[in-house]
């Protein structure tokens, strides 16, 4: 039996239709990938499953008695003293009769927490976006109801969390509806895909890349098929024009006209995604001394972010920055580029090297009243318009958009901006800092493409895992402030022995009074 079916379903906001006649049936225990481009209606999609939206036409079946619960894109905490009594509200546990059962789901939900980072007394009305999504999963998670809805669950989690994350929900017997722009996650996790685009809804057996496979096949199918029928209408029109003059072959003729009437060609629809072209040029090759970094330390708020950091970059490196302290990675970087002092120690670029930097708070860039075409002309060598309009168009700024303003454009759109302005730069070394946030996964594909050409050096750091996997040939980790450092695939780094003792080395030396 069918956990819920979606029928001919219709939802609009003014006149744009996001359902369409869409149709949907999930059967109990699939783990479904929601995919689809930008403003496609996901969102809008779970919070009908969720019973927040009503359809404007349409039926939603479900089966009687179905616990579901719903992780939104930017979830609210109830207000409470502690993150912990605001997610027993969220998850309305007041209404539990069975008190035995009440305190098993707050230790549970208390251990949630605990994975995902986060103190119990926090306080949730001072919980940044990130602490208050991290919260809302923990909740999710503990509830194990009988179909989770998440929307875009990795967005604040570091790559250890997602990789937890993912193991949960393998692990997990109920079902699971996830949107997410993740390739790696949606590989590992999901059983279905389905494909929103042009207000219907497709379904397809298997994970993410087997829909990039099997989306691909139908299409080549189709046009194969159109292909042949077009060859039969042809040979059928020239037979009837040839004969229909003709009294002896009449009879034929006519009855090729029906045959002809009965041929229809399939209408191919291609995706309405886009894909950006992202390709880094350096202006002039790298020579190769590219960086020394020598006793790097830096302390903040009493925290010890970097403690005495030392290594060396060669013109080959492409560095993974890796490990959930993001502070100390934003650190580095900002240290690196710049933007901030050391308290001790010193690092030193190279003569031949030019950097460009992506800051993970591009927010200082936007706050001026530049359009997209004066802010991005100021960073190229070339003030010609057409030629930075070039680089906009890559990144899918139309013609037009190039007189929006900088300051009010959406958060995927300022990373596009900071992505043109780094392809433009022509820099022969680029500091990444979680370019990957905001950005939909055809934006990310064609940025892992332009990160994999890339011929000069990198140090970056991400939470897409395939992009960590396909570009790094060195893995640095920041653990406690001390610098893990080794030539290796990511992959590599995680199952290797050594690398996990000393990542435990490090961690309780400072931490090994707490129980467990
Ligand atoms: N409550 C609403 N009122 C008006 N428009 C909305 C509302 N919610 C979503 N939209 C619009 O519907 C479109 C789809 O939104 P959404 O479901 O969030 O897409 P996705 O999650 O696929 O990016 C967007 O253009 C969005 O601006
Ligand atoms: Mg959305």
């Amino acid at each position: 039996m069918a956990l819920f079916t979606l029928l001919n379903a219709h939802l609009a906001w003014g006149d744009l239709p996001l359902l369409d006649g869409a149709q949907l049936t999930i059967d109990p225990g699939e783990r479904v990938g929601l995919i689809g481009r930008n403003g496609t209606g996901k969102s809008s999609l779970l919070s009908v499953l969720a019973g927040r939206t009503k359809l404007d036409d349409g039926e939603l079946q479900f089966t009687d008695g179905l616990r579901t619960v719903f992780v939104e894109q930017e979830p609210l905490l109830p207000e409470a003293p502690t993150v912990l009594e605001s997610l027993v509200l969220r998850g309305r546990l007041q209404d539990i009769s069975d008190e035995r059962e009440v305190w098993r789901l707050r230790a549970r939900i208390e251990e949630m927490l605990h994975r995902f980072d986060l103190e119990v007394d926090t306080d949730p009305t001072k919980a940044s976006g990130g602490e208050k999504k991290r919260a809302a999963l923990a909740l999710a998670l503990a509830l194990e109801p009988d179909l989770l809805l998440l929307d875009e669950p990795t967005n604040h989690l570091d790559l250890d969390a997602i990789a937890w994350l993912e193991e949960f929900l393998i692990n997990f017997e109920n079902t699971v509806i996830v949107v997410s722009h993740d390739r790696y996650f949606l590989n590992k996790v999901c059983t279905q895909i389905a494909d929103i685009d042009y207000g219907k809804i497709q379904l397809y057996a298997g994970n993410y890349d087997f829909w990039v496979e099997s989306s691909q096949l139908i299409i080549k199918q189709m046009k194969e098929a159109n292909r042949k029928k077009e060859e039969k209408i042809k040979e059928l029109q020239e037979f009837i024009q040839r004969f229909s003059a003709n009294a002896s072959k009449s009879k034929q003729a006519t009855s090729r006209k029906r045959a002809l009437e009965k041929i229809q060609l399939d209408d191919i629809k291609p995706s309405s995604r886009k894909y950006p072209y992202i390709d880094f040029r350096p202006a002039r090759e790298i020579g190769n001394e590219v960086l020394t970094v020598e006793h790097l330390s830096k302390t903040i708020d009493g925290e010890k972010i970097l403690d005495d950091i030392s290594f060396i970059l060669g013109r080959e490196d492409k560095v993974a920055l890796v490990g959930p302290n993001e502070r100390a990675k934003t650190v580095l970087f900002k240290i690196l580029a710049g933007e901030m002092e050391p308290d001790e120690g010193s690092y030193k670029w190279g003569l031949t090297t030019t950097q460009s930097y992506f800051p993970k708070d591009n927010s200082a860039e936007f706050a001026n009243d530049d359009t997209i075409v004066e802010w991005l002309t100021q960073y190229s060598p070339e003030k010609d318009v057409t030629y930075v309009r070039g680089f906009l168009g890559r990144m899918l700024f139309a013609g037009e958009d190039g007189v929006k303003k900088v300051k009010v454009l959406s958060g995927g759109e300022k990373v596009r901006c900071m992505l043109s302005k780094l392809m433009i730069s022509g820099a022969n070394v680029l500091m990444l800092d979680e370019p990957t946030d905001h950005l939909d996964m055809e934006s990310i594909d064609a940025l892992n493409r332009g990160m994999i050409k890339f011929p000069g050096v990198m140090i970056f750091s991400s939470r897409d895992h395939q992009i960590v996997q396909t570009t790094a040939n060195r893995i640095m980790e920041i653990i406690n402030g001390k610098l893990i450092d080794k030539i290796t695939t990511y992959d590599e780094y995680l199952e290797s022995d050594e690398m996990a003792r000393k990542r435990f080395t490090f961690t309780v030396t400072e931490s090994d009074e707490e129980d467990d």
